[in-house]
């Protein structure tokens, strides 16, 4: 392949030396057309690419459209409202919200509120004054030191899948703004830590951070961490919305010195995260699991994050709850509708249950089993405005979790390259030239404002609805989708 390359360069410098010895006036238009006959002999005689080799130099172009289509489709073709996964309306709120700006919509819905999904707010005739939120306590009787958390905060996003200015972007921010920021499977970093605010360390399948050399879980290690005074709480990953049951590769040229040490593994070496746990297998295994961590972390919240995929499953927990008197203290519900850096299609299109239905069955077998009182519910899946954390209150969250609100609100455009390390914006990519761009000083206002307008959003909802006591939600206060034709006036 190198060799038909050079040859084709070669014969470029030959045309071009050619015509510039025979007609010297033409020379430099051959500085154009010499590359092109160059491009033209590498693409008829490699034999890799079946388009190239039929329509040399042309084929060039389906390959550049190609690369250029989610900005074609986001410029030209898209409306308003029906981007994916994130539409423009929603994406503007946010970097209004960021921004400081009013995020105020001109002239009406440019939603059909006749169509069957429509599910809106039940407004009250009487209208009350804006609650004040409350802080939300995680943590039951088994924990010396619970944590009060934001009813809104930062979810799980990994440095390496992230790029380090966009997650010190979110420390500042989430500690201007007295917010968690989760650290994603990837480990506890010093740009986790660097805004000096709350955070909540996540342990995946691989271990990273507190891991042996083989893989193992490493009690050691996780204490070093887990009882850093910004460490409040542990979430133990079983599973994500967008990819459930699908461990990762960490591919070698991503694993750098700064990044294996984070992890401790090995850099430079291809690293797999497992689809699932090495330590338990079953209920018992992992509430046993939770408790462990629990001790060795000095009494700090420990929970589970989770995918539903099979509610038997999960009524089988809650029982062994029961039975083992043993509770993680809060459980996090991602929806498959949620956000990933890389995954095969197949998992985020197919596999998994959305939130609402998930957080829904979730809350009935805590509540069935006795257990809810023990046990947060902390959610996510697509919430980015007010009315979604508004939904997933009613459907049983106690608090919630944004992961690509808040990649918007650190600059992302939705150019979707987060899996090519050529994120245009900085934020997904570990490429110092791009980084760079991303300037945390400027962000990291940017998160605590989007932060702090959204729960501003959510208490003027709140007011609309005549509800001042959280206490008080229910799914009912959203219309059912269709409800009139099924005769089923609002009440
Ligand atoms: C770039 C990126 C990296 C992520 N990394 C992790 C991770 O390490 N661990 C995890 O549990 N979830 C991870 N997620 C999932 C999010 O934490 C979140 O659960 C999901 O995206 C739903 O939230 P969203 O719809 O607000 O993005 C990641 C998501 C994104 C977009
Ligand atoms: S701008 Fe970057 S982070 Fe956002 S979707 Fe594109 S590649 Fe991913």
């Amino acid at each position: 392949m190198r060799r038909r390359f050079f040859v084709g360069a070669a014969l470029a410098v030959l045309f071009i030396a050619g015509v510039g010895w025979f007609a010297p006036d033409a020379w430099w238009a051959m500085v154009v057309v010499g590359p092109l006959v160059g491009v033209g002999v590498y693409d008829v005689t490699q034999r890799h690419n079946t388009i190239l080799r039929n329509f040399p130099v042309l084929g060039h172009l389906r390959y550049f459209f190609e690369f250029i289509s989610p900005e074609i489709q986001q410029y030209f073709i898209e409306r308003h409202t029906d981007g994916m996964p994130l539409s423009k309306n929603q994406r503007n709120l946010v970097d209004a919200r960021a921004d400081g700006r009013p995020a105020t919509h001109p002239f009406g819905t440019e939603h059909d509120l006749y169509a069957p999904s429509y599910e809106g707010l039940r407004h009250t005739m009487y209208p009350v004054d804006p609650p004040t939120l409350p802080r939300v306590r995680v943590g039951g009787p088994g924990c010396s030191q619970p944590y009060e958390a934001s009813l809104f905060n930062i979810s799980a996003m990994s440095f390496g899948a992230l790029s380090s200015n966009a997650i010190r972007a979110m420390s500042h921010g989430a500690a201007q703004g007295d917010f968690y920021l989760n650290t994603g499977e990837g480990g506890l970093s010093d740009h986790h830590l660097a805004g000096g605010g709350d955070v909540v360390w996540q342990i995946g399948t691989a271990y990273f951070g507190c891991r042996t050399r083989d893989g193992d879980f490493d009690p050691d290690a996780f204490r070093e961490r887990a009882t850093l005074p910004n460490v409040k709480m542990i979430e133990l990953k079983l599973s994500q919305g967008a990819k459930p049951g699908h461990g990762g590769v960490l591919p070698a040229a991503k694993n750098s010195e700064e990044i294996a040490k984070i992890r401790l593994i090995e850099p430079g070496t291809v690293v797999r995260s497992p689809p699932g746990h090495r330590t338990f297998s079953d209920a018992e295994g992992m509430l046993r699991f939770v408790d462990r961590l629990r001790t060795l972390a000095d009494g700090k919240p420990v929970g589970i994050k989770l995918c539903l995929g099979r509610e038997a499953e999960f009524a089988e927990l809650c029982e062994a709850m029961k039975r083992l008197d043993l509770y993680p203290d809060f459980v996090t519900v991602d929806g498959a509708e949620g956000g990933t850096g890389a995954a095969p299609l197949e998992f985020p299109d197919a596999v998994g249950i959305p939130l609402e239905p998930a957080l829904s069955a979730v809350d009935r077998l805590l509540r069935e089993h006795g257990v809810r009182d023990r046990v947060r519910v902390i959610a996510s899946g697509k919430i980015l405005t007010a009315v979604s954390l508004l939904r997933a209150l009613c459907y049983g969250a106690d608090l919630c979790n944004a992961a690509r609100a808040f990649m918007l609100a650190v600059g992302c455009i939705q150019a979707q390259r987060c899996d090519t390390n050529s994120c245009p914006t900085g934020v997904a990519t570990q490429r110092p030239d791009l980084v760079k761009g991303l300037v945390v000083e400027q962000k990291k206002d940017r998160v605590t404002n989007y932060h702090a307008a959204t729960l501003e959003a959510l208490r003027d909802l709140l007011a609309a609805c005549g509800v001042d006591d959280l206490a008080d939600l229910r799914p009912d206060l959203f219309l059912e989708p269709n409800h009139w034709r099924h005769g089923r006036g609002a009440t």
